[in-house]
């Protein structure tokens, strides 16, 4: 064997690897930056005025005018206004839970699940309702009107107004 000749292992390119740990550094970067936004955004307490399940701003005072009922989609319930007072109906049929819907033709709300009706303060007229629409407390500050989605009310049942 000649002594010139030695034997030389092969070497990996050091430009390669520094190319792939510089991927795997992006990569993980961008992973843990994911994860931090997604964390943060959890920890964020909820936007008051907007989020269903605490204190949600429905409009101002001069958006329900007498006699009127008029859905929200944030507080996720019909506001009635009868002879100078606003009355939230949840629009959760006291049935099963489907939503119902404000009739204004019949000056009714009914439920498209099971067929159940409602008057226009809530109270079961016909179908499988067991009570009246649950009502959420309101409130106007400063003439904006606030409607309080994590206390929902029973109404008491009317009976008698059935048919
Ligand atoms: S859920 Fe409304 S009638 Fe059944």
């Amino acid at each position: 064997m000649n002594e010139d000749e030695t034997f030389t292992p092969v070497e990996r390119s050091p430009g390669r690897r520094q190319f792939l740990e510089l991927v795997w550094a992006v990569v993980l970067a961008v992973l843990t930056g994911q994860a931090v936004s997604i964390l943060l955004k959890f920890m964020r307490p909820m936007q008051t005025g907007r989020a269903f399940g605490g204190m949600v701003r429905v409009g101002k005072e001069t958006d329900f005018p007498a006699g009127s009922v008029t859905r929200s989609l944030p507080g996720r319930c019909y506001m009635v206004s009868n002879k100078g007072q606003l009355t939230a109906l949840w629009q959760r049929c006291t049935h099963l839970g489907c939503a119902v819907l404000w009739v204004e033709k019949d000056g009714q709300f009914r439920c498209q699940c099971h067929g159940s009706v409602y008057d226009r303060q809530g109270n079961p007229l016909s179908g499988p309702a067991p009570r009246p629409l649950d009502q959420f407390p309101v409130s106007v500050v400063g003439g904006e009107v606030w409607v309080d989605t994590a206390a929902p009310m029973e109404q008491p049942q009317h009976v008698s107004q059935r048919s």
